[in-house]
């Protein structure tokens, strides 16, 4: 088999944190038992890019289970535990093409080796396979067959692409089911983002000024948990109605320029280019931290700070202190890298748990109705989605009410009024 990880000796470290994640994951261990009495995916070849974490290790294994030959390649250069890695090439016999810290190259011959498995479902977790093999790898269109996206920035990519007529094969947008983006995006992304910033730092954040930019649900999500740690949480916007509801929502609302000058802490999470820039690094305090939960690390302009730079310094792992000319110091988090995979561990395993669910559901769905499927972006079906928030709910204890034969006439009649 071939695979490339860091040390198979960490393989039983890895196994032991795998399934610590696992104890939590009780939506996607029914789904696992479930594939292992039915095969739903016989001898499917399916290429996954994500991050290759504990949890995603439990998302293998559930595809496994269900008769599929899976390989595993990173969606970011910084977010592989290389533990888990391992044990998934030692115990599980899952080729694994992931280290943690890889440079440029490496990062995408790792995506060409699971390419080479020729699969004919892709799973990708910022669109990396698929843009890969439209743009170099088009011998393997005829045998592709549908593909999932784990992520915002990667549904944009593709929709985009299919705007543009190019995506030659269709792909479910797993972020936008309510059991995700809801979920992961806002109480995942906020968790372990804080966590990561903690990490790499251990600052207060009481008392400090912590700024956000991007007030979508992972914004939410940082904004809501740097609140509750006692940050006077600033939020800067380009679009209106987030920015009104960060505003209801009791946040301080400005432009980045204005921000720059009062922020102890800052955190982009738009997935778009250029957030923050280098007139903004030029306002910004002595000792400023700046982070990055974005997919990309384009949110911050790096190559503008290391332009207005003396030097450069690793002042502590994760943390690179610039020293401008200015004489002020900016510390960067992570390589600008999404700072919750890279100084933590990602999203915590009972948020990834319905993720992964939709995940798993998504590529049965797609096998059992890939001839029925054009070249398009698909939601998540409905069913799955209820379905997972009906057994999440289930496994938690918690029963919800039903409603009664009046109260579904009421909802399908226009008739009555007050
Ligand atoms: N994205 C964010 N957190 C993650 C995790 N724990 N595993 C896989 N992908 C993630």
């Amino acid at each position: 088999m071939d695979y490339d990880v860091k040390d198979l000796k960490t393989a039983k470290d890895g196994a032991l944190r795998i399934e610590w994640a696992n104890q939590n994951m009780p939506v996607l261990n029914r789904i696992r038992k479930r594939f292992n009495r039915e095969k739903p995916l016989q001898g499917v070849r399916i290429g996954a890019c994500l991050h290759v974490t504990t949890e995603t290790a439990s998302l293998m294994q559930t595809l496994k289970a269900g008769g599929a030959k899976v390989s595993l390649c990173a969606s970011n250069p910084l977010s592989t535990q290389d533990d888990v890695a391992s044990s998934l090439v030692k115990h599980d016999m899952i080729p694994v093409f992931a280290i943690k810290g890889e440079n440029h190259k490496t990062y995408y011959t790792h995506i060409n080796s699971v390419l080479n498995t020729k699969p004919q479902f892709t799973m990708d977790d910022g669109a990396d396979l698929v843009s890969t093999i439209h743009t170099e790898r088009s011998e393997l269109l005829p045998e592709l067959k549908g593909g999932t996206e784990e992520t915002t920035t990667g549904v944009i990519r593709l929709r985009s692409m299919a705007a543009d007529g190019i995506l030659q094969y269709p792909i479910i947008a797993v972020n936008d089911a309510q059991t995700k983006h809801y979920f992961d995006n806002r109480y995942g992304t906020g968790q372990s983002t804080i966590d990561g910033i903690i990490r790499a730092t251990n600052r207060l954040m009481a008392g400090a000024k912590f700024v956000v930019s991007g007030y979508g649900w992972c914004g939410r999500g940082v904004a809501m948990r740097a609140r509750g740690m006692g940050s006077n949480v600033i939020v800067t916007e380009v679009d209106p109605l987030p920015a009104l509801e960060a505003v209801m929502d009791g946040f301080t609302v400005m432009p980045i320029r204005k921000a720059a000058k009062v922020g102890d802490f800052f955190c982009s999470l738009t997935g778009d280019i250029g957030v923050i820039r280098k007139e903004h690094f030029l306002l910004m305090k002595d000792g400023a931290i700046v982070a990055n939960s974005g997919h990309f690390n384009v949110e911050l302009d790096l190559k503008g700070l290391k332009s207005i730079s003396k030097s450069k310094r690793v002042i502590r792992p994760f943390v690179e202190e610039y020293l401008l000319e200015n004489g002020r110091r900016i510390n960067v988090l992570g390589e600008g890298r999404l700072i919750n995979l890279a100084a933590a561990e990602g999203h915590p395993s009972s948020v990834m748990d319905m993720s992964f669910a939709n995940q798993a559901l998504c590529i049965e769905f797609m096998v059992k109705n890939k001839k029925a499927l054009s070249k398009t972006v698909y939601p998540v079906p409905e069913e799955i989605d209820k379905r997972i928030a009906r057994e999440k709910l289930a496994a938690m204890g918690i029963i919800i009410d039903k409603l009664t034969a009046e109260q579904k006439n009421y909802l399908a009649s226009w008739k009555m009024g007050t």
